[in-house]
């Protein structure tokens, strides 16, 4: 497996890196918890060390069953944590990234991980109120601290990503990247690569519709996530992917093919649930960086 740099972090983080959102069940109601922690398990004996989870993702669930999992290897591995969504009772979210609102989850998070800190913590989306100064302000304060290694952003545009890395030493954005979702490649892929910044790809799979799981038609679970996704409406999404096709290999490489040329990537995000797809997934990424 290759392995990349991120600043501000120790170590190295794999070129591969497991998402750990589907782990929780929570918006991928298909999912066999039991067989998703067993791929979760299956991925660290295979040399990925780089974990993506979120509060949000089931509500603590994933970063419980992260913590749980990698109690013993924390220090041979790489964290990756957000705020920035709050949930209550009901299950109702809302978006919050105050100063007391990131202190308040920066704990919660620490004690569902089992860890005293995050590598790599990121803003999972802007909340329209707080100022990008406070945000940053903190999170120069809990790195100062020790309790968080390196900052990320997620979700930023440009104007966004300039202005907190004037703020802050950002070591990476987290943005949604794929052959059919390509905007960053306008503008903050390149201001990542001419600023040190390291790029992480998240729906690489474009939720699974580059792997050719999804087929047009596809019925999904009542709440499945996939359903807020404009892609999967799109009448033209599935004549886009047949016009991706190369007939000498399968659509899942052109896909880890395609995201693998930006100089700035430091890893893809890919969440599987299925210990054949991890498989598959780690032997192609291998194959593709000579590694
Ligand atoms: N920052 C953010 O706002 C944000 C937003 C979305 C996601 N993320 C992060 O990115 C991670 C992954 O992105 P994503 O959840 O959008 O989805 P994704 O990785 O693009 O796609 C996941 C889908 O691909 C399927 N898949 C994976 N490998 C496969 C293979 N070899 N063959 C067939 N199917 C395969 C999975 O099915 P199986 O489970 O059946 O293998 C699953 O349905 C998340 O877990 C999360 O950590 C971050």
């Amino acid at each position: 497996m290759k392995y990349n740099k991120i600043k501000n972090i120790d170590k190295e983080i794999s070129l591969l890196g497991f998402g750990c959102w589907a782990l929780s069940k929570h918006g991928w109601k298909d999912v066999n918890q039991e067989e998703a922690i067993k791929t979760l398990e299956k991925s660290i004996e295979l040399g990925i060390n780089f974990f993506d989870t979120a509060p949000i993702y089931g509500f603590g669930k994933s970063e419980e069953i992260l913590g749980e999992v990698t109690r013993g290897i924390r220090k041979d591995i790489v964290i990756a944590s957000k705020f920035g969504l709050r949930w209550n009772e009901w299950g109702h979210v809302t978006h919050d990234i105050s100063r007391d609102s990131i202190l308040f989850e920066i704990e919660a998070t620490l004690e569902r991980l089992k860890t005293d800190y995050i590598d790599l913590y990121q803003v999972h989306h802007l909340d329209n109120k707080t100022s990008l100064e406070t945000v940053f302000k903190t999170l120069n304060q809990l790195k100062e601290q020790g309790v968080i290694k390196g900052v990320g952003v997620s979700n930023f545009k440009l104007e966004e990503l300039k202005q907190a890395s004037n703020l802050c030493d950002i070591s990476s954005i987290q943005n949604q990247y794929n052959m059919l979702q390509t905007k960053d490649e306008k503008d903050i892929l390149p201001f990542c690569q001419n600023n040190d910044i390291g790029y992480i790809s998240y729906s690489t799979l474009a939720q699974g519709l580059l792997s050719e799981k999804v087929k047009k038609g596809y019925k999904f679970a009542k709440m499945d996530i996939r359903k807020f996704n404009d892609l999967f409406h799109d009448r033209e999404t599935f004549d886009r992917i047949e016009g991706l096709k190369s007939p000498d290999k399968p659509l899942i490489e052109s896909a880890f093919e395609y995201v693998m040329k930006q100089e700035s990537l430091r890893s893809i995000l890919v969440s599987t649930t299925k210990v054949k797809n991890l498989e598959e997934n780690i032997k192609l990424i291998k194959r593709l960086s000579n590694q």
